[in-house]
């Protein structure tokens, strides 16, 4: 499974891409405020540190204004990946787009339905936010498991994007479903390798090499 950062902070996503693990990254107008930087200059930044998609999302709520902020971003480079709300303008905007080669995000995705409806638009990724359908009495990993498998039924390629993610649980489950690509909050992604009986074992052999004088090499 892909992983993406879903965060607009450059720095962040410069150090964390040295793992080269980081297979792309996801941003959104939220995301974008809480950095407090200009939303055009830090993607600049991003794609300059990584690699794979940068989800780049519209304000606009027209298919017009859509298609002209992505001029803007789609200038930026190669990599960024037009992110548009799950509407029919949305939708309309994802068309043309993905008919001018470029990548197409379909976000706020809340039922398989849509899901459906923005592969059916060509979309590139869909993104089912599953944090927040848990937050609302849902269960989000439900609707991971309903697009797998409508997509699997008609072959689509769009690839599922599992959005809104708020912790390690949900990247192992979004695994067991088949979901393409996750997309980790910083906080999470760091807490990818923990596991208190690997500290606890790492501990236990330093200390018995230690007693046992066991060496490697000289120092
Ligand atoms: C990413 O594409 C989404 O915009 C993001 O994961 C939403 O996360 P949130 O529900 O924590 O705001």
């Amino acid at each position: 499974m892909k992983l993406f950062l879903d965060t607009a902070d450059p720095k962040e996503i410069a150090k964390w891409a040295e793992t080269g693990l980081v297979d792309g990254v996801t941003t959104n107008p939220s995301l974008a405020a809480k950095n407090g930087m200009d939303y055009v200059e830090s993607l600049k930044e991003i794609c300059a540190s990584v690699a794979g998609p940068v989800s780049a999302e519209v304000l606009a709520t027209d298919t017009k204004g859509m298609l002209a902020e992505a001029k803007v971003f789609a200038k930026i480079a190669k990599n960024i990946a037009i992110k548009v709300p799950l509407t029919w303008d949305g939708l309309a905007a994802c068309r043309a787009l993905r008919g001018d080669g470029l990548m197409v995000n379909v976000t706020l995705c809340f039922s398989p339905v849509q899901a459906m409806m923005a592969a059916k638009a060509g979309a590139s990724f869909i993104s089912p936010f599953i944090g927040r359908l848990d937050d609302a009495g849902q269960d989000g990993m439900d609707l991971i498991r309903e697009i797998r498998a409508i997509y699997d039924n008609y072959g689509y390629e769009t690839q599922v994007l599992a959005a809104s993610i708020r912790g390690v649980p949900h990247i192992r489950n979004c695994a067991l479903a088949g979901a393409d690509i996750a997309t980790v909050p910083v906080d999470v992604f760091k807490s990818l390798l923990n596991h208190p009986l690997t500290d606890k074992g790492l501990a236990a052999f330093l200390a018995d090499a230690k007693k046992a004088g066991v060496r490697i090499r000289d120092e």
